[in-house]
Protein backbone atom coordinates (compact mmCIF):
# COMPACT_ATOMS: atom_id res chain seq x y z
CA UNK A 1 0.00 0.00 0.00
CA UNK A 2 1.58 3.26 1.07
CA UNK A 3 4.20 4.66 -1.66
CA UNK A 4 5.82 6.35 0.75
CA UNK A 5 6.50 3.11 3.18
CA UNK A 6 10.05 3.31 2.98
CA UNK A 7 10.78 6.66 3.58
CA UNK A 8 12.56 7.24 7.57
CA UNK A 9 9.65 10.06 8.33
CA UNK A 10 11.59 11.74 11.86
CA UNK A 11 9.09 11.31 15.20
CA UNK A 12 7.65 14.00 16.97
CA UNK A 13 6.72 15.23 20.76
CA UNK A 14 6.64 12.98 23.37
CA UNK A 15 3.47 10.60 22.30
CA UNK A 16 3.53 7.34 23.65
CA UNK A 17 2.52 5.89 20.93
CA UNK A 18 1.44 2.24 20.07
CA UNK A 19 1.34 0.29 17.45
CA UNK A 20 3.20 -3.30 16.82
CA UNK A 21 5.54 -1.83 18.97
CA UNK A 22 5.35 0.80 21.75
CA UNK A 23 7.45 4.40 20.85
CA UNK A 24 7.69 7.82 21.79
CA UNK A 25 6.26 10.63 19.49
CA UNK A 26 4.32 10.37 16.35
CA UNK A 27 5.61 10.15 12.85
CA UNK A 28 4.56 12.90 10.62
CA UNK A 29 6.45 15.07 7.79
CA UNK A 30 6.38 18.97 8.47
CA UNK A 31 6.28 21.29 5.85
CA UNK A 32 9.27 23.41 7.46
CA UNK A 33 8.68 26.38 5.52
CA UNK A 34 5.02 27.77 6.66
CA UNK A 35 3.29 26.99 10.08
CA UNK A 36 1.38 24.32 10.45
CA UNK A 37 -2.13 24.13 10.56
CA UNK A 38 -4.30 21.98 12.66
CA UNK A 39 -8.39 22.25 12.50
CA UNK A 40 -10.56 21.64 15.47
CA UNK A 41 -14.11 21.98 14.04
CA UNK A 42 -17.01 21.71 16.78
CA UNK A 43 -14.23 22.39 19.51
CA UNK A 44 -16.39 24.41 21.83
CA UNK A 45 -13.98 24.52 24.67
CA UNK A 46 -11.88 21.55 24.64
CA UNK A 47 -9.03 23.12 21.98
CA UNK A 48 -7.37 23.03 24.77
CA UNK A 49 -6.43 19.14 24.01
CA UNK A 50 -5.77 20.23 20.56
CA UNK A 51 -3.53 23.23 21.70
CA UNK A 52 -1.27 20.70 23.43
CA UNK A 53 -1.50 18.57 20.73
CA UNK A 54 -0.09 20.74 17.94
CA UNK A 55 2.53 22.33 20.99
CA UNK A 56 4.08 18.75 20.81
CA UNK A 57 5.36 19.32 17.38
CA UNK A 58 7.75 22.11 18.06
CA UNK A 59 7.20 23.86 15.26
CA UNK A 60 5.28 26.99 14.52
CA UNK A 61 1.21 26.77 14.27
CA UNK A 62 -1.95 28.20 13.46
CA UNK A 63 -5.15 26.13 15.41
CA UNK A 64 -8.30 26.76 13.70
CA UNK A 65 -11.02 26.60 15.77
CA UNK A 66 -14.30 26.58 14.07
CA UNK A 67 -17.45 26.10 15.62
CA UNK A 68 -20.82 27.87 15.50
CA UNK A 69 -21.42 28.94 19.15
CA UNK A 70 -17.22 29.51 19.84
CA UNK A 71 -15.58 29.45 23.15
CA UNK A 72 -13.38 31.80 23.40
CA UNK A 73 -10.47 31.57 25.86
CA UNK A 74 -11.05 35.29 27.27
CA UNK A 75 -14.63 34.89 28.35
CA UNK A 76 -15.77 32.59 31.36
CA UNK A 77 -14.97 30.21 32.76
CA UNK A 78 -11.47 29.37 30.85
CA UNK A 79 -9.20 30.90 32.64
CA UNK A 80 -10.33 30.48 36.31
CA UNK A 81 -8.18 26.82 37.50
CA UNK A 82 -6.85 25.88 40.78
CA UNK A 83 -3.59 27.54 39.57
CA UNK A 84 -5.26 30.66 40.78
CA UNK A 85 -6.76 33.32 38.12
CA UNK A 86 -4.23 33.65 35.25
CA UNK A 87 -4.68 34.67 32.11
CA UNK A 88 -2.97 31.93 30.09
CA UNK A 89 -4.03 33.12 26.50
CA UNK A 90 -4.43 36.79 25.13
CA UNK A 91 -6.45 38.18 22.34
CA UNK A 92 -3.83 39.67 19.38
CA UNK A 93 -5.94 40.90 16.62
CA UNK A 94 -9.01 39.65 14.49
CA UNK A 95 -8.65 38.48 11.08
CA UNK A 96 -9.78 40.51 7.72
CA UNK A 97 -13.17 38.26 8.38
CA UNK A 98 -13.50 39.79 11.71
CA UNK A 99 -12.62 36.52 13.80
CA UNK A 100 -10.44 37.10 16.86
CA UNK A 101 -7.38 35.49 17.24
CA UNK A 102 -5.78 34.37 20.67
CA UNK A 103 -1.96 33.01 21.48
CA UNK A 104 -0.78 31.15 24.96
CA UNK A 105 1.03 33.60 26.52
CA UNK A 106 3.83 31.54 28.10
CA UNK A 107 4.23 29.31 24.70
CA UNK A 108 7.86 30.41 23.42
CA UNK A 109 6.94 28.92 19.82
CA UNK A 110 5.01 30.99 17.60
CA UNK A 111 1.54 30.38 17.01
CA UNK A 112 -2.24 31.49 16.91
CA UNK A 113 -5.16 30.31 17.73
CA UNK A 114 -7.73 31.31 15.76
CA UNK A 115 -11.35 31.56 16.80
CA UNK A 116 -13.91 31.04 13.50
CA UNK A 117 -17.48 31.52 14.39
CA UNK A 118 -18.93 29.49 11.36
CA UNK A 119 -20.26 26.17 10.46
CA UNK A 120 -17.31 23.70 10.16
CA UNK A 121 -18.34 22.09 7.01
CA UNK A 122 -18.43 25.33 5.13
CA UNK A 123 -15.50 26.87 6.24
CA UNK A 124 -13.05 23.58 5.70
CA UNK A 125 -14.51 23.92 2.52
CA UNK A 126 -12.86 27.24 1.86
CA UNK A 127 -9.44 27.06 2.82
CA UNK A 128 -6.52 25.39 1.87
CA UNK A 129 -5.77 21.62 3.24
CA UNK A 130 -5.06 21.57 6.94
CA UNK A 131 -2.20 19.17 8.03
CA UNK A 132 -4.28 17.78 10.88
CA UNK A 133 -7.87 17.42 11.67
CA UNK A 134 -8.67 17.10 15.24
CA UNK A 135 -11.99 15.04 15.78
CA UNK A 136 -13.64 14.78 19.21
CA UNK A 137 -17.24 15.48 17.91
CA UNK A 138 -18.65 13.83 14.98
CA UNK A 139 -22.06 15.34 14.46
CA UNK A 140 -20.74 18.40 12.59
CA UNK A 141 -20.12 16.60 9.41
CA UNK A 142 -22.70 17.20 6.55
CA UNK A 143 -22.80 14.32 4.20
CA UNK A 144 -21.85 12.02 7.25
CA UNK A 145 -25.29 12.96 8.80
CA UNK A 146 -26.96 12.45 5.64
CA UNK A 147 -25.43 9.45 5.08
CA UNK A 148 -27.74 6.14 6.08
CA UNK A 149 -23.75 3.99 6.58
CA UNK A 150 -22.66 5.28 10.36
CA UNK A 151 -19.15 3.84 10.01
CA UNK A 152 -15.96 5.16 11.01
CA UNK A 153 -14.72 4.47 6.92
CA UNK A 154 -17.20 7.22 6.11
CA UNK A 155 -16.39 9.96 8.83
CA UNK A 156 -12.60 9.52 7.70
CA UNK A 157 -13.54 9.63 3.92
CA UNK A 158 -15.65 12.78 4.86
CA UNK A 159 -13.19 14.62 6.59
CA UNK A 160 -10.09 13.36 4.67
CA UNK A 161 -11.15 16.12 2.02
CA UNK A 162 -9.74 18.83 4.21
CA UNK A 163 -6.54 17.37 5.05
CA UNK A 164 -3.39 17.42 2.63
CA UNK A 165 -1.39 14.89 1.41
CA UNK A 166 0.38 12.86 4.69
CA UNK A 167 -1.57 14.96 6.94
CA UNK A 168 -2.95 13.26 9.95
CA UNK A 169 -6.67 12.74 11.42
CA UNK A 170 -6.87 12.72 15.20
CA UNK A 171 -9.55 10.91 17.00
CA UNK A 172 -10.16 11.81 20.26
CA UNK A 173 -11.14 9.23 22.81
CA UNK A 174 -12.75 12.28 24.58
CA UNK A 175 -16.53 10.95 23.95
CA UNK A 176 -16.17 7.25 23.58
CA UNK A 177 -15.47 7.46 19.94
CA UNK A 178 -13.34 4.56 19.72
CA UNK A 179 -16.04 2.43 21.02
CA UNK A 180 -18.78 4.11 19.53
CA UNK A 181 -17.36 2.89 16.20
CA UNK A 182 -16.69 -0.70 17.39
CA UNK A 183 -14.39 -1.35 14.48
CA UNK A 184 -11.03 -3.28 15.13
CA UNK A 185 -8.69 0.09 13.73
CA UNK A 186 -6.38 -1.51 12.22
CA UNK A 187 -8.52 -2.96 9.69
CA UNK A 188 -9.44 0.87 9.09
CA UNK A 189 -7.50 0.99 5.59
CA UNK A 190 -9.32 3.31 2.82
CA UNK A 191 -8.03 3.22 -0.69
CA UNK A 192 -8.77 5.06 -3.85
CA UNK A 193 -11.23 7.47 -1.77
CA UNK A 194 -13.05 10.62 -3.00
CA UNK A 195 -12.86 9.69 -7.04
CA UNK A 196 -9.20 10.23 -6.37
CA UNK A 197 -6.95 6.69 -7.67
CA UNK A 198 -3.99 6.26 -5.52
CA UNK A 199 -5.00 7.57 -2.33
CA UNK A 200 -5.23 5.76 1.16
CA UNK A 201 -5.97 6.60 4.31
CA UNK A 202 -4.69 3.98 7.32
CA UNK A 203 -4.36 3.39 10.66
CA UNK A 204 -1.62 4.50 12.38
CA UNK A 205 -2.11 3.81 16.08
CA UNK A 206 -3.18 5.26 19.07
CA UNK A 207 -1.41 8.15 21.21
CA UNK A 208 -1.24 9.39 24.68
CA UNK A 209 0.32 12.90 25.24
CA UNK A 210 0.33 15.45 28.70
CA UNK A 211 -1.23 18.48 28.29
CA UNK A 212 -3.40 21.32 30.33
CA UNK A 213 -7.26 21.39 30.30
CA UNK A 214 -9.33 24.42 30.93
CA UNK A 215 -8.49 24.79 34.07
CA UNK A 216 -4.52 25.22 33.82
CA UNK A 217 -4.44 21.24 35.32
CA UNK A 218 -1.82 18.68 34.04
CA UNK A 219 -4.29 15.91 31.71
CA UNK A 220 -3.42 12.81 30.03
CA UNK A 221 -4.98 12.92 26.70
CA UNK A 222 -5.38 10.03 24.15
CA UNK A 223 -6.54 9.54 20.70
CA UNK A 224 -5.89 7.30 17.81
CA UNK A 225 -3.99 8.45 14.70
CA UNK A 226 -4.87 8.05 10.96
CA UNK A 227 -2.76 9.38 8.08
CA UNK A 228 -4.22 10.61 5.08
CA UNK A 229 -2.51 10.10 1.49
CA UNK A 230 -3.54 11.46 -1.92
CA UNK A 231 -2.24 12.77 -4.90
CA UNK A 232 -3.70 15.94 -5.38
CA UNK A 233 -0.54 17.86 -4.70
CA UNK A 234 -2.39 21.45 -5.88
CA UNK A 235 -4.06 22.14 -3.79
CA UNK A 236 -1.39 22.89 -0.68
CA UNK A 237 1.17 24.75 -2.87
CA UNK A 238 2.89 27.41 -0.74
CA UNK A 239 1.11 30.30 -2.32
CA UNK A 240 -2.36 29.10 -1.51
CA UNK A 241 -1.56 29.01 2.17
CA UNK A 242 0.41 32.26 2.25
CA UNK A 243 -2.65 33.99 0.73
CA UNK A 244 -4.73 32.51 3.37
CA UNK A 245 -2.73 33.69 6.13
CA UNK A 246 -2.14 37.20 5.62
CA UNK A 247 -5.82 37.28 6.09
CA UNK A 248 -5.23 36.03 9.36
CA UNK A 249 -2.20 37.26 11.03
CA UNK A 250 -0.78 40.57 9.69
CA UNK A 251 2.59 40.05 9.80
CA UNK A 252 2.09 37.81 6.99
CA UNK A 253 0.50 40.16 5.68
CA UNK A 254 3.64 42.79 5.77
CA UNK A 255 6.73 43.40 3.44
CA UNK A 256 9.94 42.00 4.02
CA UNK A 257 11.51 46.14 4.20
CA UNK A 258 8.39 46.51 6.65
CA UNK A 259 9.08 43.12 8.99
CA UNK A 260 12.89 44.47 8.53
CA UNK A 261 11.99 48.04 10.41
CA UNK A 262 9.91 46.48 13.01
CA UNK A 263 12.70 44.43 14.32
CA UNK A 264 15.23 47.20 13.62
CA UNK A 265 12.82 49.45 15.56
CA UNK A 266 12.95 47.31 18.38
CA UNK A 267 8.54 47.10 18.32
CA UNK A 268 6.69 44.79 20.79
CA UNK A 269 4.05 42.96 19.88
CA UNK A 270 0.29 44.30 19.67
CA UNK A 271 -2.38 42.86 21.86
CA UNK A 272 -5.95 43.63 20.44
CA UNK A 273 -7.61 47.13 21.42
CA UNK A 274 -10.44 45.33 23.24
CA UNK A 275 -7.95 42.87 25.30
CA UNK A 276 -7.68 43.24 29.39
CA UNK A 277 -4.35 44.02 29.90
CA UNK A 278 -1.61 43.85 32.58
CA UNK A 279 -1.53 47.88 32.36
CA UNK A 280 -5.43 47.73 32.95
CA UNK A 281 -5.42 45.46 35.43
CA UNK A 282 -2.94 47.51 37.44
CA UNK A 283 -4.28 50.63 37.11
CA UNK A 284 -7.86 49.47 38.24
CA UNK A 285 -5.86 47.92 41.12
CA UNK A 286 -4.67 51.30 42.09
CA UNK A 287 -7.19 53.35 41.57
CA UNK A 288 -9.23 50.44 44.08
CA UNK A 289 -6.84 51.31 46.44
CA UNK A 290 -6.48 55.02 46.12
CA UNK A 291 -9.91 54.97 47.22
CA UNK A 292 -10.15 54.49 50.98
CA UNK A 293 -13.79 53.71 50.98
CA UNK A 294 -13.36 50.32 49.18
CA UNK A 295 -10.99 48.11 50.08
CA UNK A 296 -9.33 46.91 46.94
CA UNK A 297 -10.47 43.86 44.86
CA UNK A 298 -8.86 42.32 42.60
CA UNK A 299 -10.28 41.57 38.92
CA UNK A 300 -11.15 37.76 38.69
CA UNK A 301 -8.66 37.75 36.04
CA UNK A 302 -5.13 38.50 35.88
CA UNK A 303 -3.72 39.15 32.50
CA UNK A 304 -0.31 38.36 31.26
CA UNK A 305 2.17 41.19 31.32
CA UNK A 306 2.87 40.57 28.02
CA UNK A 307 1.19 38.67 25.05
CA UNK A 308 4.62 37.32 23.57
CA UNK A 309 7.90 38.09 25.02
CA UNK A 310 10.03 40.45 23.27
CA UNK A 311 12.95 37.91 22.32
CA UNK A 312 10.46 35.29 21.22
CA UNK A 313 9.03 37.58 19.09
CA UNK A 314 12.03 38.95 17.40
CA UNK A 315 13.02 35.45 16.63
CA UNK A 316 9.86 35.12 14.95
CA UNK A 317 10.73 37.99 12.84
CA UNK A 318 13.62 36.52 11.91
CA UNK A 319 12.46 33.44 11.07
CA UNK A 320 9.91 35.49 9.16
CA UNK A 321 12.51 36.95 7.01
CA UNK A 322 14.35 33.49 6.21
CA UNK A 323 10.71 32.42 5.07
CA UNK A 324 10.38 35.31 3.27
CA UNK A 325 8.42 33.35 1.04
CA UNK A 326 5.76 33.84 3.62
CA UNK A 327 5.64 37.58 3.41
CA UNK A 328 3.71 39.51 0.72
CA UNK A 329 4.46 42.02 -1.70
CA UNK A 330 5.00 45.90 -1.30
CA UNK A 331 2.04 47.40 -2.53
CA UNK A 332 1.64 48.24 -6.47
CA UNK A 333 -0.50 51.43 -6.93
CA UNK A 334 -0.22 54.53 -9.22
CA UNK A 335 1.48 57.90 -7.91
CA UNK A 336 0.87 61.43 -8.92
CA UNK A 337 3.20 63.83 -8.72
CA UNK A 338 1.98 67.80 -8.25
CA UNK A 339 4.47 69.20 -10.55
CA UNK A 340 4.21 72.51 -8.80
CA UNK A 341 5.67 71.32 -5.77
CA UNK A 342 6.47 67.90 -3.78
CA UNK A 343 3.38 66.30 -2.81
CA UNK A 344 2.09 63.57 -3.87
CA UNK A 345 -0.95 61.40 -4.80
CA UNK A 346 -1.16 57.67 -4.82
CA UNK A 347 -4.08 55.48 -5.78
CA UNK A 348 -4.19 51.95 -4.14
CA UNK A 349 -6.97 49.14 -5.20
CA UNK A 350 -8.18 46.98 -2.42
CA UNK A 351 -9.94 46.69 0.59
CA UNK A 352 -8.44 48.98 3.27
CA UNK A 353 -8.79 47.00 5.84
CA UNK A 354 -7.10 44.17 4.50
CA UNK A 355 -4.19 46.31 3.44
CA UNK A 356 -3.77 47.99 6.50
CA UNK A 357 -0.66 46.11 7.32
CA UNK A 358 0.38 46.78 3.91
CA UNK A 359 0.08 50.32 4.45
CA UNK A 360 1.73 50.57 8.17
CA UNK A 361 4.54 52.91 8.46
CA UNK A 362 5.70 55.55 10.83
CA UNK A 363 5.15 58.50 9.06
CA UNK A 364 1.60 57.27 8.07
CA UNK A 365 -1.58 58.10 9.29
CA UNK A 366 -5.44 56.86 8.52
CA UNK A 367 -8.27 59.47 8.49
CA UNK A 368 -11.74 57.12 8.34
CA UNK A 369 -15.30 57.06 10.03
CA UNK A 370 -14.92 55.94 13.23
CA UNK A 371 -16.83 51.97 12.63
CA UNK A 372 -14.09 51.61 9.62
CA UNK A 373 -11.34 52.70 12.22
CA UNK A 374 -12.58 49.89 14.76
CA UNK A 375 -12.56 47.12 11.99
CA UNK A 376 -8.65 48.94 11.16
CA UNK A 377 -7.53 48.76 14.49
CA UNK A 378 -9.03 45.19 15.18
CA UNK A 379 -7.51 43.93 12.29
CA UNK A 380 -4.08 45.44 13.17
CA UNK A 381 -3.80 47.07 16.31
CA UNK A 382 -0.14 48.86 15.81
CA UNK A 383 -2.72 51.66 13.76
CA UNK A 384 -4.57 52.84 17.08
CA UNK A 385 -1.78 55.22 17.80
CA UNK A 386 -1.92 56.93 14.12
CA UNK A 387 -5.95 57.07 13.74
CA UNK A 388 -6.69 60.95 12.51
CA UNK A 389 -9.60 60.90 14.52
CA UNK A 390 -12.56 62.42 12.21
CA UNK A 391 -15.44 61.25 14.70
CA UNK A 392 -15.45 61.23 18.33
CA UNK A 393 -16.38 58.31 20.32
CA UNK A 394 -18.19 60.71 23.05
CA UNK A 395 -22.14 61.51 21.82
CA UNK A 396 -22.30 64.30 23.70
CA UNK A 397 -18.53 65.46 22.12
CA UNK A 398 -18.52 67.34 19.10
CA UNK A 399 -16.81 66.57 15.99
CA UNK A 400 -13.60 67.50 15.02
CA UNK A 401 -15.37 67.51 11.29
CA UNK A 402 -18.90 69.29 11.36
CA UNK A 403 -21.55 68.29 9.05
CA UNK A 404 -18.94 65.50 7.34
CA UNK A 405 -20.15 63.91 3.93
CA UNK A 406 -18.31 61.27 2.35
CA UNK A 407 -19.73 60.99 -0.98
CA UNK A 408 -21.34 62.92 -3.90
CA UNK A 409 -20.63 65.60 -6.13
CA UNK A 410 -18.58 68.56 -4.42
CA UNK A 411 -17.86 67.33 -0.95
CA UNK A 412 -14.07 66.19 -1.40
CA UNK A 413 -12.69 69.57 -1.76
CA UNK A 414 -13.66 70.70 2.14
CA UNK A 415 -13.76 66.91 2.99
CA UNK A 416 -9.77 66.50 1.73
CA UNK A 417 -9.03 69.99 3.34
CA UNK A 418 -9.95 68.84 6.86
CA UNK A 419 -8.90 65.47 6.52
CA UNK A 420 -5.48 66.87 5.71
CA UNK A 421 -5.55 69.85 8.30
CA UNK A 422 -6.08 67.12 11.00
CA UNK A 423 -3.50 64.80 9.33
CA UNK A 424 -0.77 67.69 9.59
CA UNK A 425 -1.41 68.27 13.26
CA UNK A 426 -1.83 64.61 14.10
CA UNK A 427 1.82 64.60 12.20
CA UNK A 428 3.29 67.49 13.96
CA UNK A 429 2.11 66.31 17.91
CA UNK A 430 4.42 62.57 16.74
CA UNK A 431 7.24 63.89 16.44
CA UNK A 432 7.09 66.67 18.24
CA UNK A 433 10.79 67.50 20.51
CA UNK A 434 11.84 64.49 18.40
CA UNK A 435 15.00 65.19 16.65
CA UNK A 436 14.28 62.36 13.75
CA UNK A 437 11.81 64.17 12.68
CA UNK A 438 10.46 62.91 8.78
CA UNK A 439 10.22 65.40 6.19
CA UNK A 440 6.92 64.09 4.63
CA UNK A 441 4.04 62.66 6.45
CA UNK A 442 0.83 60.50 4.40
CA UNK A 443 -2.77 60.58 5.17
CA UNK A 444 -4.60 57.31 4.04
CA UNK A 445 -8.45 56.98 3.51
CA UNK A 446 -11.05 55.73 1.02
CA UNK A 447 -12.19 56.67 -1.52
CA UNK A 448 -14.52 59.99 -1.40
CA UNK A 449 -16.67 62.24 -3.52
CA UNK A 450 -17.76 61.08 -6.89
CA UNK A 451 -14.89 58.75 -7.08
CA UNK A 452 -13.08 60.54 -9.94
CA UNK A 453 -9.33 61.38 -9.97
CA UNK A 454 -9.35 64.87 -11.06
CA UNK A 455 -11.75 65.83 -8.92
CA UNK A 456 -9.40 64.07 -5.98
CA UNK A 457 -6.63 65.34 -7.49
CA UNK A 458 -8.02 69.35 -7.82
CA UNK A 459 -9.09 68.90 -3.85
CA UNK A 460 -5.94 68.04 -2.87
CA UNK A 461 -4.42 70.63 -4.89
CA UNK A 462 -6.88 73.41 -3.35
CA UNK A 463 -5.60 72.55 -0.24
CA UNK A 464 -1.69 72.51 -0.51
CA UNK A 465 -1.93 75.81 -2.61
CA UNK A 466 -4.47 77.27 -0.38
CA UNK A 467 -3.27 80.32 1.92
CA UNK A 468 -4.96 78.72 5.34
CA UNK A 469 -2.12 75.63 4.59
CA UNK A 470 1.13 76.66 6.19
CA UNK A 471 2.02 73.45 6.59
CA UNK A 472 5.61 73.09 6.11
CA UNK A 473 6.38 69.37 5.41
CA UNK A 474 5.86 67.21 2.10
CA UNK A 475 1.90 66.19 2.55
CA UNK A 476 1.12 62.25 0.63
CA UNK A 477 -2.64 61.06 0.02
CA UNK A 478 -3.46 57.94 -0.25
CA UNK A 479 -6.63 56.23 -1.43
CA UNK A 480 -7.65 53.30 -1.27
CA UNK A 481 -10.67 51.78 -3.38
CA UNK A 482 -12.57 48.98 -3.72
CA UNK A 483 -14.68 49.94 -6.96
CA UNK A 484 -12.81 48.86 -10.40
CA UNK A 485 -14.45 51.82 -11.69
CA UNK A 486 -13.42 54.62 -9.02
CA UNK A 487 -10.11 56.62 -10.29
CA UNK A 488 -9.58 55.48 -13.68
CA UNK A 489 -7.08 57.44 -15.60
CA UNK A 490 -8.38 60.12 -18.05
CA UNK A 491 -6.30 62.67 -19.24
CA UNK A 492 -4.54 64.66 -16.26
CA UNK A 493 -4.61 68.18 -15.21
CA UNK A 494 -1.24 69.96 -16.47
CA UNK A 495 -0.47 70.22 -13.08
CA UNK A 496 0.13 66.40 -11.94
CA UNK A 497 2.24 63.81 -13.40
CA UNK A 498 1.77 60.06 -12.54
CA UNK A 499 5.44 58.88 -11.98
CA UNK A 500 4.51 55.28 -11.50
C1 LIG B 1 -21.16 18.82 22.55
S1 LIG B 1 -20.19 20.12 22.03
C2 LIG B 1 -18.65 19.31 21.85
C3 LIG B 1 -17.53 20.22 22.22
C4 LIG B 1 -16.16 19.57 22.18
N1 LIG B 1 -15.77 19.18 20.86
C5 LIG B 1 -16.04 18.41 23.11
O1 LIG B 1 -15.81 17.33 22.65
O2 LIG B 1 -16.14 18.63 24.30
C6 LIG B 1 -20.71 20.32 20.36
C7 LIG B 1 -20.18 21.60 19.71
O3 LIG B 1 -20.36 21.49 18.33
C8 LIG B 1 -20.70 22.76 17.81
N2 LIG B 1 -21.29 22.52 16.49
C9 LIG B 1 -22.36 21.77 16.19
N3 LIG B 1 -22.55 21.73 14.86
C10 LIG B 1 -21.57 22.45 14.29
C11 LIG B 1 -21.21 22.79 12.95
N4 LIG B 1 -21.92 22.36 11.90
N5 LIG B 1 -20.12 23.57 12.77
C12 LIG B 1 -19.41 24.03 13.82
N6 LIG B 1 -19.71 23.74 15.09
C13 LIG B 1 -20.77 22.97 15.34
C14 LIG B 1 -21.59 23.34 18.88
O4 LIG B 1 -21.66 24.75 18.82
C15 LIG B 1 -20.90 22.85 20.15
O5 LIG B 1 -19.96 23.78 20.64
Amino acid sequence: MPSKASKVITRRGTFIHTFNDLNIGIEMEIDTKRPLILAHPAAGNHYHASISFAQELNHPFIQVVIDKYPHFPDTWPNESSTAGTFMRYQRLNDTVNGDPVFRVCDEKQPHWQIQVANDANMYLRKIPEVDILYLDWIDWIDDYQKSNQKGINIILKNVSNYVRDGGLIILDHKHELRKLFSTNFTDVCLSNFGGCTNSCISYSGEIEWLGENSSSELTAYNASVFTVEKKNQHSHQLDNYQQWFKKLIPEFAMSIKQINHVLKTNMTQYQHVDAYTWDMHNKNYIEQLKNDVCYPKYSNLTPPKEAWDFSSYQKFLIWLLENNHLLSDELDGRCYHHTFSNHKVNIFHGDIVELAPQLFHDNCFIAVRRALSKKIINRFPWWKESLVTLQTNEPWASNPIQDMTWSGANVSIKLIEEIMTLGAKKFKDRFHNRDNISSSFNIITIANGTGDLNELLRAFEHHITSEKNDCPFEMNLTVIHVDDFDYLETSLDKSWIRVN
